[in-house]
């Protein structure tokens, strides 16, 4: 071989390894973002939605990706931070080139990188961030999970009607979209049905010292208390109530929703009640065969953050598949059309407000177990 041929040929192999490696990278793969919170005190909602939503793309790149691409999904752990919650989905957008982005779990969090995810026109699901403003005004910001107008509905006519409770108090987290939304929710419900406040009490989250509030409440004499909290402050506030001496159950909505809380509360807890999204013990063939599933990977039941980070997941790869791009005005436009796609949490049909609407399920907490003694249609 002459030595201008191997000139030739050497550059030749130069550009088409580059050009292979260059098509690896912007063609092979496509890159959904996921944030949430691994550390913390909200942390066992970030790892039980980490593996629904792990779960699902396994299952996707086990059958061969989406548009003939695998998925990978880079994390970021905004530590339950709002304002690390914008900087988590602004990494994944410029460090990792996110098509989209999943999460967040709690409702102030999602907010805030809500606007970010709107601004940079990237389409967000949050599986379960169920304050009604996380979607208001942001076209680029879809949930799965019904809303807190409902939640609260749910808990104050379960309250009212279920447990005949005439007199309740409040004890929310004052610095939580969430816990401050579902309070005002189950008021505005429970007042409808002839229900009165005789207590609203507050705290914010980190708090460990819950003694003056629940004193003061005791005071007020009420048959039931509402905690719209998250279980790290929900299980020290039950232990705290029942030192005080009071027994009437307490309230809660899917913040509860953690194999920690009663791990953390002993049996201050034990008959109380939560509203939830899901719950592993529902007859349904769609959902014993996911849970069959997830039990085979991780060894226990899902709970609801995990099957709603499944179905969120699977929603986001639905869209686009059949959008067939990874423009986020695409897959913005394919969410929006989403109807009755059949998720492990029920049937999804993404409405004009970018809301889900769907079923609740009461639970009762009965050892260990969390019993769904009721479930409740929109
Ligand atoms: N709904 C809660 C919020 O908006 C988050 C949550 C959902 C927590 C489901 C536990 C289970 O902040």
């Amino acid at each position: 071989m002459r030595l201008r041929d191997l000139i030739i040929l050497t550059i030749g192999v130069v550009l088409l390894a580059s050009f292979s490696g260059c098509a690896k990278r912007s063609s092979d793969i496509i890159r959904i973002g996921e944030y949430g919170p691994m550390t913390g005190t909200t942390a066992d909602f970030g790892a039980t939605t980490h593996r629904g939503i792990e779960m699902a793309i396994n299952q996707v790149n086990a059958s061969g990706g989406v548009l003939g691409r695998k998925i990978e999904v880079p994390l970021q752990d905004d530590r339950g931070d709002p304002a690390e919650a914008r900087t988590a989905v602004t990494r994944l957008m410029e460090l990792d080139g996110v098509v989209a982005v999943l999460g967040e779990v709690a409702s102030s969090r999602s907010l805030a990188a809500g606007a970010v995810c709107q601004q940079k026109k990237i389409p967000m699901i949050t599986p379960s961030s169920t304050n009604p403003q996380v979607t208001q005004g942001r076209d680029y910001v879809f949930r799965v999970c019904f809303t807190d107008d409902f939640q609260g509905a749910v808990c104050a006519k379960f309250a009212a009607n279920s447990l005949n409770v005439r007199k309740a108090a409040i004890l929310r987290d004052i610095k939580n979209d969430y816990s401050v939304g579902l309070a005002d929710s189950f008021i505005g419900t429970f007042n409808k049905h002839g229900g009165a406040i005789v207590a609203d009490e507050s705290y914010s989250e980190g708090d460990k010292d819950f003694s003056s509030q629940l004193t003061a409440i005791k005071a007020k004499k009420p048959e039931l208390i509402f905690v719209p909290g998250y279980y790290t402050e929900v299980a020290l506030i039950a232990r705290k109530a029942r030192q005080l001496g009071i027994t009437v159950p307490l309230l809660g909505g899917d913040g509860w929703d953690s194999s920690i809380l009663v791990q953390n509360a002993g049996n201050a807890l034990e008959g109380c009640y939560f509203s939830n999204h899901f719950s592993p013990m529902s007859k349904e063939v769609r959902v014993q065969q996911f849970v069959k599933e997830y039990r085979k990977i991780y060894n226990t039941n899902p709970n609801a953050l995990a099957a709603l980070g499944y179905d969120a997941a699977k929603i986001m790869v639905a869209a686009i598949q059949k959008t067939g791009s990874t423009e986020g005005v695409k897959i913005r436009d394919a969410l929006a059309a989403t109807r009755n796609f059949p998720g492990v949490t029920g049937n999804i049909t993404i409405d004009a407000n970018r809301n889900a609407v769907k079923p609740a399920v009461v639970i009762q907490i009965q050892g260990d177990q969390f019993v769904p003694v009721e479930y409740v249609t929109p």
